[in-house]
């Protein structure tokens, strides 16, 4: 699936969808160049998701876990690249919490078999292309209600 994303609305309402309708072991990806808006997509899901107080880009810490309606782990892998570290990524993948995660290029083989994969261009200051695809049964599901829940509004 293929969205035009006009500002930092169209972006929050997005990830708002995808928090409302996320399930225990969904794992999203986010790809995207720096700035593109991949820490600020992660905040609004978190937030719509329950979690209290602020979420901080996780750059330095590589993953940080919050309380929500799920448990929710927010990564960046970006400082991970050419490491072979397993940091107990499978813990956080089918721990029955959701994850998030920015530059998983970085972490390509300790990524489950079922993720959805966001991909963000940027157009211009405001304006986002997202590219939408999922891999395996539980992401197809995600990408489904997100779709049907995209129609209604
Ligand atoms: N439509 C949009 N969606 C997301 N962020 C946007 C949008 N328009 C402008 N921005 C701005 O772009 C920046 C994105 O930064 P950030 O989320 O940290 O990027 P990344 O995590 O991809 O490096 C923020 O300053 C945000 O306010
Ligand atoms: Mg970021």
């Amino acid at each position: 699936m293929n969205l035009t994303i006009n500002d930092i609305n169209d972006t929050k309402c997005i990830a708002t969808i995808l928090a409302q309708h996320v399930k225990p072991n969904n794992v999203i990806l986010l790809k995207g160049d720096l700035g593109v808006g991949k820490t600020t997509f992660s905040q609004f899901f978190g937030e719509a998701l329950g979690v209290e107080g602020i979420i901080s880009s996780p750059t330095f810490n590589i993953i940080k876990s919050y309380d929500a309606r799920l448990p929710f782990h927010h990564m960046d892998c970006y400082r991970l690249e050419g490491a072979e570290d397993d940091l107990g990524f499978d813990d956080y993948f089918y721990g029955n919490g959701v994850c998030l995660v920015e530059w998983p290029q970085m972490i390509e083989d300790f990524l489950p078999e079922d993720y959805l994969t966001i991909e963000i261009l940027r157009v211009d200051e405001m304006r986002r292309e997202m590219m939408i695809v999922a891999n395996g049964k539980q992401s197809v599901q995600l990408l489904e209600v997100l779709n049907d829940e995209i129609t209604k509004h």
